[in-house]
């Protein structure tokens, strides 16, 4: 089976690397040129652990390939699938969906048989049926159908959320029924090899598999605002919020996952998504004011987080030396949009702070985001070294082994804010810091 990948971006180069081992020819169109030589030479423009692997063996068995030319992608294409970005508009944080409905006229331009038109990228409710308009208004004598198919993989372990998927929600034109089956009988074929390993495809109409995509990702927001609250209230109560997470997570219902708390969300989803569901209730005059203060809570945390690191430094980071560890809005990815350390590292060089950063993957990414004067060093320890405060931002497996002795040796002065947790405070404390983390006592 032969399917067309449009976008060639985080969404639709994983995915499409995942269908190609699954067994389908893959064809990516990309049209930023660096990106796109990049892939035709094999390098892979994102970090995102086994990727590379992954392409190098689909594109050397023929089963992935890469190009600018869409008929030439599209030809026997049985699915054509959109992965391209959909970034808040600016203004009013609604998606915009410029690249979406060009995909879609140069799709139709260049198909010349029947095809499904599968949308990915996260598209607000009623874009399935807008792209079929343009379609049609573009080619009225082309046979297609459209569907709907949110990506739900997250980065860092993004190959494995797409082979192994806990539900693949498809939804289709269910007002013509006759449509809705041939479209299905295509992308029962596309996800075939899942149903071996026992993944749900979900079938749906399009208003509400494009809805599930932004329930799913602001709900899982609201989770994190609300345990980075409880987190706040642990503090003034004397709790301990790792613990009341453990407990609240022992219930089937709640479930322990996304109870981290941290420096506020970030990411090329989370915020935009919050933001655009906000506006599409708005839209159709519904409330939705849980998404709404979400938003706002995230926000507040971030300043919230920049004042914490401030106020342990006894209320001020004039000319003194922040290190900070972590730069990516998570670990395992280079991925810097929307990160938390961008808010709050701006803050604290308004503030007077120097600083010192390290990131393992990040550092490129993040230096046009984060103040020009920020110092990037070669290794955790070296961005402690002569520290006033070292600030922990993101969570990557490697600082957790750190050894306090080896910090408190290259630091100045011994203060650590640990916004996501990693350390042991019995045992920072034990090695003479002064150390603060989130909602533990
Ligand atoms: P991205 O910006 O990394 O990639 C989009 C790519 O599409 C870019 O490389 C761009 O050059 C290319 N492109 C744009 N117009 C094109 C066209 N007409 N033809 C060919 N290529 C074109 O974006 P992304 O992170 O992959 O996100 C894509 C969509 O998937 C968004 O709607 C996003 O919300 C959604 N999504 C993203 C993630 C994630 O973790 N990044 C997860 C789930 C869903
Ligand atoms: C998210 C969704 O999880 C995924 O399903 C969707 O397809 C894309 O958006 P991603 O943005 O890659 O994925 O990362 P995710 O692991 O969800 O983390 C998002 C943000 O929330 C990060 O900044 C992370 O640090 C933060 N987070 C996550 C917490 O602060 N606490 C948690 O418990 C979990």
């Amino acid at each position: 089976m032969r399917i067309a990948m449009i976008g060639g971006g985080y969404v639709g180069l994983v995915s499409g690397a995942c269908f190609a081992e699954f067994g389908l020819h893959v064809a990516v169109v990309e049209t930023n040129p660096d990106r796109l030589s990049a892939l035709r030479e094999g390098r892979i423009p994102i970090y995102e652990p086994g990727l590379d692997v992954l392409v190098e063996n689909n594109a050397r068995a023929g089963r992935l390939t890469f190009g600018d030319d869409i008929a030439q992608a599209v030809a026997g294409a049985e699915a054509v699938f959109i992965a391209v970005g959909t970034p808040p508009r600016n203004g009013d944080g609604a998606a915009d969906l410029q690249y979406v409905h060009a995909a879609a006229r140069q799709i139709a331009q260049a198909l010349t048989g029947y095809a499904v038109i599968v949308t990915k990228s996260t598209v607000p409710v009623g874009s399935s049926r807008r792209i079929a308009e343009i379609i049609r208004a573009t080619r009225p004598d082309l046979d297609f159908d459209v569907a709907s198919n949110p990506e739900f993989l997250r980065e860092g372990s993004a190959i494995d959320d797409c082979m192994r998927p806990d539900r693949v929600i498809i939804g289709l034109d269910q007002k013509q029924p006759e449509r809705a089956r041939r479209a299905e009988a295509v992308m029962q074929r596309v996800y075939e090899p899942l149903k071996k390993i026992d993944a749900p495809l979900v079938f749906t109409g399009l208003e509400t598999a494009e809805l599930t995509k932004y329930a799913s990702n602001s709900f899982l927001a609201m989770k994190i605002s609300f345990i980075n609250e409880m987190a706040d209230l642990c503090e003034k109560l004397g709790a301990n919020v790792q613990e009341l997470a453990c407990g609240m997570g022992m219930d089937e219902r709640i479930g322990s996952r996304f109870l981290n708390p941290g420096p506020g969300y970030g990411g090329s989803c989370f915020p935009k998504d919050t933001l655009a569901l906000s506006r599409i209730a708005q839209e159709a005059q519904s409330g939705c004011r849980l998404v709404e203060t979400t938003v706002q809570v995230n926000e507040a945390r971030k300043a919230a987080m920049a004042g914490r690191i401030i106020a342990a430094c006894g209320g001020s980071v004039n000319n003194k030396t922040v290190a900070v560890l972590g730069l990516t809005f998570k670990p395992e990815t280079d991925d810097m949009r929307e990160s938390a350390s961008i808010p709050i590292l701006h803050r604290l060089a308004e503030a007077g702070a120097r600083l010192q950063a390290y990131d393992p993957v990040g550092m490129d990414a993040a230096k046009p985001l984060l103040p020009p004067e920020t110092t990037y060093c070669e290794n955790a320890l070296d961005a402690a070294q002569g520290a006033d405060v070292l600030v922990v931002l993101t969570e990557w497996e490697q600082f957790r082994s750190i050894s306090p002795e080896a910090l408190a040796q290259r630091m100045q002065n011994k203060i650590i804010v640990d916004l996501r947790n990693i350390f042991d405070p019995a045992v920072m404390r034990a090695s003479g810091f002064s150390y603060l983390s989130v909602g533990r006592p």
